[in-house]
């Protein structure tokens, strides 16, 4: 039946039948909407939408007018290569197998993922996926999209100027550029320092932070934090710092909470990158912190309480102070030899030096020499 609907080209009918013929109730529906929201679990390694690139796994886009494991440039495991050398599609049975289960339905692929338990949540996801086209577009919103588009997408592109042509600014030293925006440097100005400066305002708890960890993070971290596969350990490794291998993780090495707070918002989940809240990272950090026994299960992370964590090997760091030793200091004469006295200025622009060769075979103005 299924193997028919899909070569029908008819995946929803398919869809719905099979849910309906699978289960005795038969209220159950696959709800693309909620199938998004799952789909975060997964967006870590897989990116969907016009334009997506492969990420740790393959884009989905199309995924069931695809071949399985046929994404062009990505590479697929050994298992996964021979698992589809027919060039077999997915269809929501397969898949349904497949993401209960990666590791054990097909033994060997490169998902490192513990699998999605509930079938509710497997139906929905593959309902969401099923929306999406090959060209990363939505099913049935794109002629909307289309039209919404065709009114804006009118501008027409203004010619760029010529650097010549453009005013040299007169701002700042250089006179290079334009000044950064309060919002542009706002944004880039996350760093938060071991004394808690940069701290956001906000707090989360261990049990918040439990819940976001196991949906987005343990398939990578480990649910204890002790690492799937090759990817890092947050957890562990006390008391093996002078060992032949040592364990450094969080609990066992890191100097500073404010390191992880400052990572997780900034880099994780890998793939992901900045999707998280404020209030996310904190419930995270407590959550690594629970992981590493240096809080218990109620405890609550903000920035009031911030400060009173130490991390155990902080101690064991010590201040670069190196500056301040006297052959540091005898050492600090960088120039060598025919050095301008004073700061150096710029006297002469590239554009109106016109050094820039100007096609193949062009030696370039010789200005250079
Ligand atoms: C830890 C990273 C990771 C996570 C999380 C992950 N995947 Fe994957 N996925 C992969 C990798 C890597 C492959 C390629 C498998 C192989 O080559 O063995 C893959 C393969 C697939 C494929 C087959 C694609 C194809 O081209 O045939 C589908 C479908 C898929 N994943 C769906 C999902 C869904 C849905 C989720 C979330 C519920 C998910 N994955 C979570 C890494 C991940
Ligand atoms: C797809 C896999 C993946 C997922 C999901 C993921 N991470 Fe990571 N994580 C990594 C990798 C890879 C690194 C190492 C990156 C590097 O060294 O550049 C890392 C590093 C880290 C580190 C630093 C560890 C160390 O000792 O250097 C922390 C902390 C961390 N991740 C937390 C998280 C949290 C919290 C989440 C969930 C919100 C998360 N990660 C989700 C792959 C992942």
């Amino acid at each position: 039946l299924n193997k028919r609907l899909c070569r029908a080209g008819n995946l929803f009918t398919g869809f719905v039948l099979l849910l309906l013929a699978g289960t005795t109730v038969t209220s159950v529906r696959a709800d693309a909407v909620a199938g998004k929201v799952v789909f975060n679990q997964c967006a870590g390694c897989h990116a969907v939408g016009e334009g997506a690139t492969h990420r740790f796994g393959p884009q989905l886009n199309g995924l069931f007018s695809r071949a399985a494991a046929s994404a062009s440039e990505f590479e697929y495991s050994a298992a996964f290569r021979s698992t589809f050398d027919d060039g077999s599609r997915w269809d929501v049975l397969t898949l349904d197998a497949y993401l209960e289960s990666p590791m054990s339905n097909i033994p060997g692929t490169k998902m490192a993922y513990p699998g999605l338990k509930s079938s509710e949540d497997r139906s929905n996801v593959i309902a969401y996926l099923a929306t999406i086209n090959a060209d990363g577009t939505i099913a049935g919103a794109s002629k909307q999209a289309g039209e919404l588009n065709a009114g804006s997408s009118k501008k027409v592109d203004t010619p760029r100027a010529l650097a010549s042509e453009v005013p040299v600014p007169e701002h700042g030293v250089l006179h290079l550029g334009r000044p950064a925006l309060d919002e542009e440097i706002k944004a880039w100005d996350i760093d938060i320092r071991p004394d808690g400066t940069g701290l956001p305002a906000g707090q989360g708890s261990v049990e918040v932070g439990g819940e976001l960890y196991d949906l987005q993070c343990a398939s990578c971290h480990g649910v204890f934090g002790e690492g799937e596969g090759r990817w890092p350990m947050l957890a562990g490794g006390q008391d093996t710092l002078t060992d032949d291998r040592p364990e450094k993780t969080i609990g066992s090495y890191w100097p500073y909470l404010s390191t992880v707070y400052d990572y997780v918002r900034r880099a994780m989940p890998f793939g992901n990158a900045r999707s998280l809240s404020d209030d996310d990272v904190y419930a995270l950090t407590a959550y690594v912190l629970y992981l590493n026994d240096l809080v218990d299960d109620s405890f609550v992370l903000s920035a009031e309480n911030f400060g009173e964590i130490t991390m155990p090997n902080e101690s064991n760091f010590m201040a670069d102070n190196r500056s301040a030793e006297p052959w540091f200091e005898a050492a600090e004469e960088p120039c060598m030899t025919d050095c301008i006295s004073g700061n150096a200025s710029v006297s002469q622009r590239a554009r109106i030096l016109d050094v820039t060769p100007e096609g193949e075979g062009d030696t370039g103005s010789g200005v250079l020499d």
